[in-house]
């Protein structure tokens, strides 16, 4: 089918193989849940459109590096709401959203064929797909220690995870920091969730807990989709040690990969404010609360899930039996192997649908 052998060597896309379930839910005659992917549904903040506005006339290419007041706002926010001190701003590097970033930060730091990358157990799919593209090797494990003497360049961490809403406390962070400065690998921590903590407090690899405010071998990458709901803007960054965070604007911006000024102006307002993402925050706990308890009361077991924006769920059958049940109910989710060969009997359930629709899936389940 494909010509090239990069994209013969990718995976096939996972959500392209919901389409059946997807039409089954929208035969629902109260129209479809679609619970499968974590997109923001609530508006955008007004003082954000306000700061994409005010640059709209600017005709002029933008940097590669971000304006002065986006890295400082970046910094800025990961000390307010994280504790994360120490971050200077010309170690802040911007991304044109972080699935950009990830999909290609192994090439981009000259990793390829012969070296390895370590992903999570059950991971967001496109840590496996930066790997691919830069012809690196891929191994899937929760725990350093059982990676044995292997040589490894890269480790991913994702706390809170996608898809399982596990958090990692700072002992366990801290572990991998120490393993990684041993051996010289370069741990990336994809800090998506880290502000929408349920049941606990998500911790930032840069927290000096952590990393005793010592950043070399470590970035953080953080994305204002979710937090901000500005996954349509694309908007994150990426930040931690200084000479890495160098390599790579080098390379970007040879690449033309420039977060475009309206957006970053945008990004910028986003990070200086916290009200708008507490408010975000108190509508995803409402939605969780009321998916949670009707998803445990048709049957379902939760697992994990302490923070985050989905439910990993199962009811101790097939994923592909729990998507078909719950698209005959008119509710979409997707299945835990998106994710992981050991996801095959979970579903990811996400909490990014309005108040009206949340209500809708509960009323379902119940009945
Ligand atoms: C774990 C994780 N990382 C990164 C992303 C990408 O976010 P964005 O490209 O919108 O910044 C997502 C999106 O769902 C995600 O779940």
């Amino acid at each position: 089918m494909h010509r090239t052998p990069v994209a013969r060597t990718l995976p096939d896309f996972p959500w392209d193989s919901l389409l059946e379930a997807k039409i089954r839910a929208q035969a629902h005659p109260d129209g479809i849940v679609d619970l499968s992917v974590g997109t923001p549904v609530d508006p955008v903040a007004p003082h954000i459109r306000e700061a994409l506005l005010s640059v709209a006339d600017q005709p002029g290419y933008p940097t590669t590096h971000g304006t002065l007041a986006l890295r400082t706002a970046a910094a800025d926010a990961l000390h307010r709401r994280y504790g994360v001190t120490g971050i200077d701003e010309a170690a802040v590097l911007p991304a044109i959203g972080t699935k950009e970033l990830i999909a290609w930060l192994p090439r981009l730091l000259a990793l390829g064929p012969g070296d390895t990358v370590v992903i999570p157990e059950f991971a967001y799919p496109t840590y496996e797909v930066g790997a691919l593209l830069a012809g690196a090797e891929v191994i899937r494990s929760d725990g350093v220690f059982a990676l044995g003497p292997q040589r490894v360049e890269m480790i991913y961490l994702n706390s809170p995870s996608n898809p399982t809403g596990r958090v990692l406390g700072v002992e366990h962070l801290r572990k991998v920091v120490e393993w990684a400065r041993e051996r010289g690998v370069i741990v990336v921590s994809d800090e998506c969730y880290l502000g929408l903590g349920w049941d606990t407090d998500p911790v930032s690899l840069l927290d000096p807990r952590v990393c005793d405010g010592v950043f070399d071998g470590l970035l953080a990458v953080h994305s204002l989709s979710k937090t901000s709901n500005l996954a349509s803007y694309r908007a994150g960054f990426v930040t931690g040690d200084s000479e890495l965070i160098g390599d790579l604007l080098e390379v970007r911006k040879h690449a033309g990969m420039m977060v475009p000024l309206p957006i970053q102006a945008a990004a910028a307002a986003a990070l200086s404010s916290d009200q708008h993402e507490a408010e975000q925050k108190k509508r995803y706990r409402h939605r969780r609360d009321v998916l949670r308890s009707a998803v445990e009361a048709a049957g379902f077991r939760i697992d994990h899930s302490e923070a985050g924006l989905y439910l990993w769920a199962t009811r101790g059958e097939q994923a592909s039996d729990t998507v078909a049940w719950l698209a005959q109910r008119g509710i979409l989710v997707a299945p835990g192997h998106f994710y992981g060969p050991r996801g095959a009997k979970h579903v990811r359930i996400a909490l990014t649908a309005t108040d009206e629709r949340i209500e809708a899936a509960a009323k379902r389940l119940a009945a």
